[in-house]
């Protein structure tokens, strides 16, 4: 059996607590996209774990696989795993062959990029750490695969064909020389430098056993009777073909990402379990239009989007839900339920059952909205639509919900789903209906053990 933890809206709906509840039933966990992008926050025995690569299942002895639609940084991977075991893990991890590496290169563009698109408000507000540019390498076929490392003639031969025109992109397109410029290392667009690196990268990958070719590794688990869990990073609003383009990263976080970035094929995923992991209101890091936003962020919120006059309300749900990148540390954007986001989710996704985080967060409000639909050039919709531009031109309509009381959670967790206050069960039963998917599990704080399971998919 498999189960696929998809996020439904823009990232960061906490999807690591549910898959730390769901892997319990998993043997191994597996990434199927992204990279050290990804900001997963795991408690496990009392302590905190922040990981950006490693699939977050292994922090519970779980083996955890980077997938060949992954884009793997082999310096965080080696940070990440060397971190847990400091911490006394035993982390097992294994990569696959196909997966792309992200070279120092990647960064130093991404932000450059990032810098220039921003003076024409194009900038996705990116994390810096390369994923887009290696993506593009990939798709570019001129990308460096994990498989590479392990055979130092061939990662050669790739570097030799791809760093000169890095190189090229920096001097000739953005007038920079590399070697005088005080924040570029140059050592990152130096052949010989880069090869020795990553051909450690690769000696170390090798000797620890961690390479695999994914399909077929996550088929024999399969076939010997294991049950594999794929942990989709990031949100479908932010999927490279399903978001709000381009203000979106640069892979499928979707289900369908889960059969091509493993290898496995499209009814292994659709026999499972695909399970949409919404967060109970809105946050968003990055910039784009948000048509539910309270408040505005500077330097996120475009020039006319926000809701000023709720600045405190902002603040409010922000603090109370941590809403700081766990990656970057900046203040998220907060908004209300955007439902016409969840409705196009799960389409997109096929969503099995739902987990819907942080209700808590939203304890003590007298009122809770959700943007039931949206008005757009003069008619109600009811689903995302497919330009950015058109999205910035929704209106959100909004729904106003009852506040529910702030109340021990940890008593209700241990209580179970009928202890949840009664107004707040009923904000989750308008979100099971307007989606046709039933709740799965109900996040009443951080920890695992206050995560309420209504089906625990055994
Ligand atoms: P990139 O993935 O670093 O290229 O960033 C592209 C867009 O995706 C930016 O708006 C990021 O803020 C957003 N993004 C990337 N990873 C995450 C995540 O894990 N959570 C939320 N947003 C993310």
């Amino acid at each position: 059996m498999t189960v696929t933890i998809v996020g439904s809206q823009l990232g960061d709906e906490g999807k690591g607590g549910i898959v730390d509840v769901y892997g319990d039933i998993a043997d191994v966990v597996v990434r199927y996209q992204g990279g050290d992008n990804a900001g997963h926050t795991v408690v496990h025995e009392g302590d905190e774990y922040k990981l950006s690569l490693v699939p977050s299942g292994a922090v519970r002895g779980k083996i955890g696989v980077l997938g060949n639609g992954c884009v793997v940084n082999p310096r965080t991977l080696f940070e990440e795993i060397d971190t847990l075991r400091d911490r006394g893990l035993d982390p097992d991890v294994r990569v696959a062959e196909r997966a792309h590496a992200i070279l120092p290169y990647h960064r130093v563009i991404d932000t450059l990029e990032e810098d220039v698109k921003s003076d024409d408000d194009l900038a996705a507000g990116t994390t810096g750490r390369g994923i887009g540019p290696t993506y593009e390498d990939k798709a570019g076929r001129r990308g460096v695969r994990i498989g590479d490392l392990l055979d130092p003639e061939t990662l050669r031969s790739r570097l030799e064909y791809v760093v000169p025109q890095k190189r090229a992109l920096l001097e000739e397109v953005y007038d920079i020389s590399i070697e005088d410029h005080e924040d570029i290392d140059a050592d990152a667009f130096d052949i010989e430098a880069l090869f020795e690196q990553y051909r450690d990268f690769g000696d170390r990958l090798a000797n620890e056993g961690m390479t695999v070719n994914c399909g077929e590794f996550l088929a024999d688990r399969l076939d010997s009777g294991e049950e594999l869990m794929f942990e989709g990073a990031q949100g479908t609003s932010i999927d490279i073909d399903h978001g709000v383009y381009p203000y979106v990263t640069s892979s499928n976080p979707t289900a369908g990402g889960a059969t091509v970035g493993t290898g496995l094929g499209p009814t292994v995923i659709g026999d499972g379990e695909v399970v949409g992991i919404v967060k109970a209101y809105l946050s968003r890091v990055g910039t784009g239009p948000l048509p539910t936003e309270l408040g505005s962020v500077d330097g996120q919120t475009p020039d006319d989007g926000g809701r000023p006059s709720e600045a405190d309300l902002a603040e409010y749900i922000r603090d109370e839900g941590g809403e700081y990148g766990t990656v970057t540390g900046r203040p998220r954007r907060v908004g209300w339920l955007d439902i016409p986001m969840l409705r196009h989710a799960a389409r997109a996704n096929g969503f099995t059952g739902l987990a819907i985080n942080h209700i808590d967060v939203l304890a003590g409000l007298d009122e809770v909205k959700v943007g039931h639909s949206y008005t757009l050039d003069g008619e109600e919709v009811f689903t995302m639509p497919p330009t950015t531009e058109k999205w910035g031109d929704c209106e959100a309509n909004l729904r106003s919900f009852e506040g529910w009381e702030d109340v021990d959670w940890n008593a209700v967790a241990e209580e179970g789903y009928e202890a949840i206050p009664e107004n707040a069960r009923e904000y989750l039963d308008y979100i099971a209906e307007e989606l046709d998917t039933p709740v799965y599990a109900v996040g009443v704080g951080p920890g695992r053990e206050q995560t309420i399971v209504v089906e625990d998919l055994t």
